[in-house]
Order: C-alpha cells, then structure tokens, then sequence
C-alpha cells in the first residue's frame, strides 16, 4: 500500500484499518522502505511498562531510505536547495547524488575523528547545509547526533554536552543571521572551558563567515581541511530497528532540559508518513519549512521527512524580516516555492509589517501553506489565508511535539476541510482522548479537557536520555495507560480538535518550548537576587511574551534588569530573556511555601479581577503591592 492518501474516503479507511488492525498498516507502510532485514514485531510492549518498540529485529539505515534509494530515479533532482542569508549571495543546490556524495564524505571525516555507532555528537551550527549534512552524516555511522539550536549560550551548550556525554562536536567559525553575526565558534570554546564538558575529544569547524577564530591544538579540526581528504564511498552502518537516532533537548515543567531520544525505524516511518500525507507534495514541487534544524520541526520536516519522500527541501540561512518584511516571499517566487511551513509567531510579525510586502510578489506557485509550534490566532490565520495564500491554499496547522517525532493532529492539504484555528483530525494511527480533571475519559463529542493520546504510535519518544523514571513520570503516569502531552484541547461535535495550550509551566515564546523554572533558575543566579517567579502573558508577535516577578535583597538601582536580562543570556540564551520585570517586595504564597502562580499569571494579563480562592495566601497584602506596581 502506498503511504498517501488521496482523498477522504481513504482517510477514514485509513483511520479505521490503523485503529481495528494497526500491526497489518503499520507493516504495509513499511513496505515502502528499504530494509536490510525485516521486523519480527510491527508493534510492541506498552506505555504502562513504558517499553515500545516498532518494527522490533528489523534491521535498516535511515540514510540509505533519505538517499540510496532515491539514487536510481532522482540523482539529478534537487533534494537540497540552500538559500544563504545575504540575498545578494548566490543560491546552492545540491542533487540527491551530490548530497549523497557530500553525506558519505562528511561521515567518512567523523570517522576519521573517531566517531563509531552509539557515540554522540553534538551539531552547534547555523543554518547551512552542511549542517544538515552534518545530521545525517551522524546517520550513515549509527551515531546519535544531539543538535543544539545556535540561539543558545555557552553554558547551556555545556550542560547539553555534559548530558549525553558527546564525543565530537561540529560548529561554525560563526553563522549569519539578519544584520548579526553569532560567534558560534566561540561560544563552543567558552563551553568548553567548562569543567562539564570533558567528554568532548574533537571540534569540527566548518567555515562559513570567515572570521577569526583560535583553534586548539590536536582537538580543532578544519571541516575543508579533512573534507578534502575524504572519499565520496561511505557503506550505511546496519541498524537495529531501536537503536537510538537522536537526541533533542527540550523544556519541561520542572528541572533541566530533557534530551528527548527517538529511534530508528518507527522515528522513519512516521517521519515520512506524516509528510507524505499532511503537505501532499508532488513531482517537481519544491517545499519550504522556515524552522531551524535546532528544532524537531527542522529535523522531521527540513531532513529526513522530505528527503525519505524524494522531495526537494529548502534551508533558509536567514530570518523573515531582513534586508525587509519581504525576504520570505522574496524567496518563495525565487524558487517558485509550492509547499511553505512557518510559525505564527512569523505571520504574526509580518502581519504587523503591512501588506505591501506581501502584494508586491506574485505567489502564485504557492499550493499548500503550513503553521507549526504554536496555537495559530484567528487573524493570523486569516491573513495567512488571504493575503499570503490568496485563498486558494488549505492551511494545515499542524499539532505536534519534539516528543511526538512527527505531527499528530492536523488538516491533510486539499483533503480535510479546514477551520480556522483547528488543528482538525488526528493521522491514522493516532488516538486523541480529552480527560477531565477527575482523570477521566471524557466520552462526549464535543468536549475540552487535557489532551492524551491513548495508544503508541511510531514516531513517540522511547525516552530521556539517562533518566527512564523521568520519562515515566513526566508522560505515562498522570494517566495511566496513556500519553500525556501537556496541552489542553477542544473538540467540536465534528470531531474536530483544537489545542488551546500548554496546561503546565512550560511557556511557548515564538514557538519555543521554555520552562518557567529554567528562568527562573537563571534569574536566581543574580547576586541581588531573593527570589523570582516567572509566568506567560500574552504578547502580540510572540504569542507569550515572559513576565518575572522578582524579589531583591535590598533596593536596587533600575540597572538591575538590564543585568538580570544579560544573566538570562548567560544562563540560556537570549530567547528566554524576559519581557518585563518587576520588582516586588515579596510573592504570593500559600501557608505552605507554594507560590501562587494563577494570580501572578492573571496580574501579568492585566486580569485584576477574581483572583479566585486567596484564603490560603500568607499575606494578601502582596498581592495589592503586585497589583499596583504591574507593568
Ligand atoms: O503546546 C503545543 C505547541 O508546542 C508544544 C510543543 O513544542 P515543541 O516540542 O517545541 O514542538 C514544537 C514543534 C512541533 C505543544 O505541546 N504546539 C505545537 N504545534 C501547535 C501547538 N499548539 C497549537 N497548535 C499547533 N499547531
């Protein structure tokens, strides 16, 4: 059976046959791969024991599925179209042949510096094409690439290093991005100064701004100088159908990042299933995702969802708004881009931009445009609709998380109906049920409660890495049996599912997963700082913009928050840094200690009335002195 669906008949026959007899579809979704040796399970073990596995005793590589295999029939076809940051610069392409070629040589150099099956290596790179080069290089040897988002700093880069204990590290001299420059190599330096990072043996540094940078004796490497060297001849290590393919750190609610593992084959299949049939891209179409392969967006839907279609996919060095508001639509009439998938938090700030951006281009081979990372407003998707799409390409938003390894919950381009704000039906395969705050199944249609998924499908997380009683605790065990995602939702009497948000204190800013106690954490490191708590609130482009409260020892100077700012920077990186800060006297707590969030959330929203229940609040007067001093 073929992996895409064609119309909504085969949806729901699809649907059915994946919930009724989900081994026989998984199996003959499988058939559409290469397997060096068949699976003896489709599907096995259960999220109570917290031991799934897909496709178990099958053995495969995923980059010969990405590359070797499309070798006969497109090794002239573009599979990689890299569009640097300076729009003066000239575009580069790689055929499937030319990547296949430029994967065995790069995976013949980690060789060289060492790397063998199971090590990790860690990718610190801007978006260039060798960094998805780099990602699948790490594939080809059955090494477990951890990639870090280049927006982070140098003491997050450490912990992340420390965490998985990553043998070789690839970064750049340094990345451009808009009118910045980030000294990635640098900051790597500055990281591994520290005493967490003594795992790492090697540093390859590709080259991409040219600037100066120090290289350490025996440990740096030049990407160009070993490149050179390395042959074109790289046979794909045999993998076992669950050995580990990568790791990607992401915020929780509480505690440090957690590096979020997937495996290999179920990873695969749903990687490529899910593209085939939510984008429905064809022969000659050219896709566009505008995430960063830092992100699991960049890495199911730039890398390996697209490349094990066939398709061609496009990296985009720089950010939408430079030289000007129009550099996206710039490039999709470029390259006559038909499949194009980006953030609202992106059309947000285009919006905010004027239509004269957008009007001025033609767009006229745009087919099908994609929203991803966050809950996508209504004139956002409106405007998007309208002024980008001109009504004539559905809007699939697509419901998903790095734990998910690929989407769950979205509309199939020109298949399913769309609904503004909807994330619509869930893939074959995937099983949403609402629970209410009795723990329970809520079994009426139309319903809002906490989002579940009931039964494992191919692309679920295996695990964090090193901590397998976190992993149970974080998502198996709130409802026995099942996932839990951290989100509530709605549904409509059609079945149709809309995510209205995280229920936890994970915040979504930009479309980035951040932690309020990482912040917070971050925040405390201040010497002047007592205490701090952090909440969300709602922010216009970014969709939540960061608030902290914060408690000094004593009266500060104003400077403080711009020092509080950089020691955010410090701790993780400028996309946590906070929105606004406010300085207090002292939190609201309950007699127990606990901080009580939902009021400091309702003051940062501007919402002063009925805090609810504040019986158990220690002082209430704090609450006014909060109130009034709200920024
Ligand atoms: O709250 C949901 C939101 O992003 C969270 C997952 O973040 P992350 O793991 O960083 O992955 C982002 C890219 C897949 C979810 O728990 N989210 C993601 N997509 C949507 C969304 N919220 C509403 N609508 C979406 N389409």
């Amino acid at each position: 059976m073929d992996l895409k669906i064609s119309n909504m008949d085969e949806y729901n026959n699809a649907y059915a046959m994946a919930q009724s007899n989900p081994q026989e579809f998984w199996a003959q979704m499988a058939t559409n791969f290469q397997w060096t040796k068949k699976w003896d399970e489709v599907q096995s073990g259960t999220i109570e024991q917290a031991d799934i596995k897909w496709f178990d005793g099958a053995q495969l590589n995923i980059t010969e599925n990405c590359l070797d295999r499309h070798l006969e029939k497109r090794s002239d076809q573009v599979a990689l179209l890299f569009e640097p940051n300076d729009p003066s610069e000239e575009t580069v392409k790689y055929t499937y042949a030319q990547l296949h070629a430029a994967v065995c040589k790069t995976a013949n150099m980690l060789k060289e510096l060492g790397v063998k099956k199971g090590d990790r290596v860690c990718i610190y790179m801007s978006m260039v094409p060798e960094q998805l080069i780099s990602v699948l290089a790490c594939a080809r040897l059955g090494a477990i690439h951890s990639v870090v988002f280049g927006g982070f700093s140098a003491l997050a880069l450490a912990g992340r290093i420390e965490d998985c204990e990553c043998k070789v590290l690839i970064t750049n001299d340094a990345g451009f991005r808009g009118n910045k420059i980030i000294p990635l190599k640098e900051i790597s330096d500055e990281a591994l100064k520290m005493k967490e990072c003594r795992s790492i043996e090697k540093v390859l540094v590709h080259k991409r701004v040219g600037s100066s940078v120090s290289m350490q004796e025996g440990r740096d490497i030049w990407w160009h100088d070993l490149y050179a060297k390395c042959s074109t001849e790289c046979e794909a290590e045999v993998m076992s159908s669950e050995d580990p393919l990568f790791i990607l750190y992401t915020s929780g609610s509480t505690g440090k990042p957690k590096g979020i593992l997937h495996t290999t084959a179920g990873y695969m299949v749903w990687a490529a299933y899910t593209f085939a049939n939510v984008f429905q891209v064809d022969e000659g179409d050219t896709y566009w995702c505008t995430a960063d392969i830092g992100w699991i967006t960049g890495h199911t839907y730039i890398t390996y969802g697209p490349l094990l279609n066939g398709a061609t996919t496009t990296m985009f060095e720089g950010v939408p708004t430079w030289p000007d508001a129009g550099r996206f639509w710039d490039i999709v009439d470029k390259h006559k881009i038909t499949h194009f998938y980006t953030a609202p938090t992106a059309i947000r700030a285009l919006m905010g931009c004027g239509n004269e951006f957008v009007t001025n281009k033609s767009l006229t081979s745009l087919k099908v445009l994609g929203s991803v990372g966050e809950p996508i407003n209504e004139e956002a998707w409106h405007w998007y609709d309208e002024v980008v799409g001109k009504k004539k390409c559905p809007i699939v938003d697509t419901w998903w998380q790095t734990e998910t390894g690929g989407i769950l919950i979205s509309p199939l381009a020109g298949i399913t109906k769309t609904i503004p704000c909807f994330a619509t039906k869930p893939l074959p395969g995937v099983s949403p049920v609402l629970m209410n705050s009795e723990g329970e199944v809520i079994e009426t249609t139309e319903a809002s409660g906490n989002l579940c998924i009931d039964r494992p499908w191919p692309g679920m997380l295996r695990g964090i890495w090193g901590d397998m009683e976190r992993f149970k605790q974080t998502y198996l065990s709130a409802y026995p049996g099942k996932y839990f995602t951290g989100d509530g939702c709605k549904r409509d009497q059609f079945s149709n599912y809309r995510i209205t948000g995280r229920v936890d204190d994970v915040l979504n800013i930009s479309g980035h997963r951040i932690g309020t106690a990482e912040v917070e954490d971050a925040i405390d490191q201040h010497p002047d700082v007592i205490e701090a708590a952090v909440v969300g609130f709602p922010h216009d482009v970014k969709g939540q913009g960061i608030y902290a409260y914060v408690v000094t020892g004593h009266d500060c100077e104003d400077s403080i928050k711009a020092e509080i700012i950089a020691t955010v920077n410090k701790m993780i990186g400028p996309i946590a840094k906070p929105d606004k800060i406010q300085i207090v006297k002292g939190l609201p707590k309950t007699r127990s200690g606990k901080i009580m969030r939902r009021i400091l959330r309702k003051i940062a929203s501007h919402e002063f009335d009925n805090f609810g229940d504040t019986s158990t609040l220690l002082d209430p007067s704090v609450v006014d002195e909060i109130k009034d001093g709200v920024l």
